[in-house]
């Protein structure tokens, strides 16, 4: 087999891939011994011999999870745009890094294009920004440009002779917020959690009460991020009322908009949702979540801001590789980046732009919000189903009530239970003490069809299970 008939081969298996039978499970499930049985990892080396490679890639997309499949409503990401699939299958093959003008100049165009484009979407003046690898990389940035800011030399000094520094965030905000605080010196203990409502939202009086404390003890704060969608309930922090804060306090206010920070698309979702915005400090979005993008596809921008990102991120002697041309008004990204090596995600989030556009994206989340709140109506029409959280935004979390036996260990089985058949893969997380299914609508394969489909699967094999139990 040559190079051509491989490639040619390929195509055909991704082609039929892409239009699978969705009346199949979206997973042949397999436990992890069977599967290692299956794909004996350890055959033999195949020496040049491109035909016997096919059969792994064969498995690979047999056995793996089809995210676009209608069964799969378990993440915040599910399958691509077919923009953005051409743009990673072009991106691969042309193999370069989006670090220099030189070694990717159609990139680099675009990426900046791009961040232009979401400059002005959110509002932000004279902004910048940068794609990163994902939100927890941008609200890690984002931290790190706020600590800075405090004191002149905490980038060539570190942190000795600082006071104390203090963030804040939603007692639901997202982990990578710690993992923050901990890589950027700040201490998990110095991240304080704010609390919140019983929608999920944080309260405002709660933060305000810390931040007096705070300042009570010495210590700064230095940054407060708004969640905009939490990750379970799907919450959106007031970001008016943290906006006349940030006056009083002087904090950076960071909205941490992953999940539900897509709501720019709609003017509606946007009013409703994310009013304030724009006099955030910085922002940002995945779009590989609710838009579709293929994996990973993110964006940081920062507000009023024009070298703040090269100035913090910046560091050592990158004079090897970076070769700035001031007249032609073109920087290398990796300048402003925390990478050495960048991947292009830039064309397939341009050709993902430039095929969907706002109104198209605007019209996907609207669609997605109609078809969760149908979901919603479910739940309250059925008896065995309680809400565990009421209904905010995009996230539906809720449960079955067994009639005996403990709700945590049913739900959980439950769950196995539907994924292992491959009937459907749901989310699953702990609200206090309660595990509640998470239900997340961002497939562009869900109807309200589908929506009826995944309870009474989900129905049919509770009430089985709760047969078998013996209950
Ligand atoms: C609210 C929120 N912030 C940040 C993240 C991290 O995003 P990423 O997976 O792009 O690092 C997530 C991921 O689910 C999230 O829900």
């Amino acid at each position: 087999m040559d190079q051509n008939e491989l490639l040619q081969k390929i195509f055909s298996l991704l082609s039929e891939y892409i239009q699978q039978d969705t009346k199949k499970p979206f997973l042949e499930y397999k436990s992890p011994k069977e599967l290692t049985d299956i794909l004996q990892l350890d055959r033999e080396n195949t020496e040049g011999d491109f035909s016997r490679l096919i059969g792994w890639v064969e498995q690979y997309l047999n056995f793996g999870i089809r995210s676009n499949h209608p069964g799969f409503v378990n993440r915040m990401w599910a399958g691509a745009n077919l923009p953005s699939m051409i743009g990673e299958l072009v991106t691969a093959v042309s193999n370069t890094s989006a670090c220099t003008y030189e070694s990717a100049p159609v990139s680099t165009l675009m990426e900046n294009y791009m961040l232009g484009q979401m400059l002005q979407l959110v509002g932000y003046k004279s902004g910048e920004g940068q794609m990163t690898t994902g939100s927890s990389n941008a609200n890690m940035i984002a931290m790190m440009v706020a600590r800075n800011r405090c004191n002149d030399h905490i980038k060539t000094q570190g942190l000795a002779r600082c006071p104390r520094l203090v963030a804040f965030v939603n007692g639901n905000a997202h982990y990578s917020m710690d993992k923050a605080a901990n890589i950027l010196g700040i201490g998990t203990e110095n991240l304080i959690k704010v609390d919140y409502n019983e929608r999920g939202e944080m309260l405002i009086e709660d933060l305000v009460e810390k931040l007096d404390q705070c300042l009570d003890d010495s210590a700064v704060p230095f940054f407060v991020a708004a969640t905009a969608g939490t990750t379970v309930r799907g919450a959106y922090d007031p970001i008016e009322p943290l906006i006349a804060l940030k006056k009083k306090y002087g904090f950076w206010l960071h909205v941490d908009g992953a999940w539900g920070g897509a709501a720019i698309m709609s003017d509606r979702l946007r009013q409703k949702y994310l009013k304030g915005l724009d006099e955030s400090n910085s922002f940002t979005c995945d779009f590989h979540k609710m838009l579709g993008s293929s994996l990973m596809c993110n964006f940081l921008l920062i507000n009023r801001s024009k070298n703040t990102l090269q100035n913090v991120l910046a560091g050592g002697d990158g004079s090897y590789l970076f070769r700035n041309c001031e007249e032609d008004d073109v920087i290398d990204l990796g300048t402003r980046s925390l990478q050495c090596g960048r991947r292009v995600d830039a064309l397939k989030w341009f050709l993902d732009w430039k095929y969907y556009g706002k109104e198209g994206f605007g019209k996907r989340i609207e669609r997605y919000l109609e078809l969760i709140e149908t979901a919603e109506k479910i739940v309250a029409e059925t008896e065995e189903l309680e809400f565990v959280s009421p209904r905010v935004s995009f996230n539906l979390c809720f449960r079955y009530l067994p009639k005996h036996g403990d709700i945590n260990t049913f739900n959980q089985q439950l769950r196995t239970r539907l994924y292992t058949k491959g009937r459907t893969l749901v989310g699953l997380a702990f609200i206090k003490e309660k595990l509640t299914m998470r239900l997340l609508i961002c497939n562009q394969t869900i109807d309200e069809q589908e929506v009826q489909r995944f309870f009474d699967d989900l129905l049919a094999e509770a009430r089985l299970l709760e047969a078998n139990s013996g209950n």
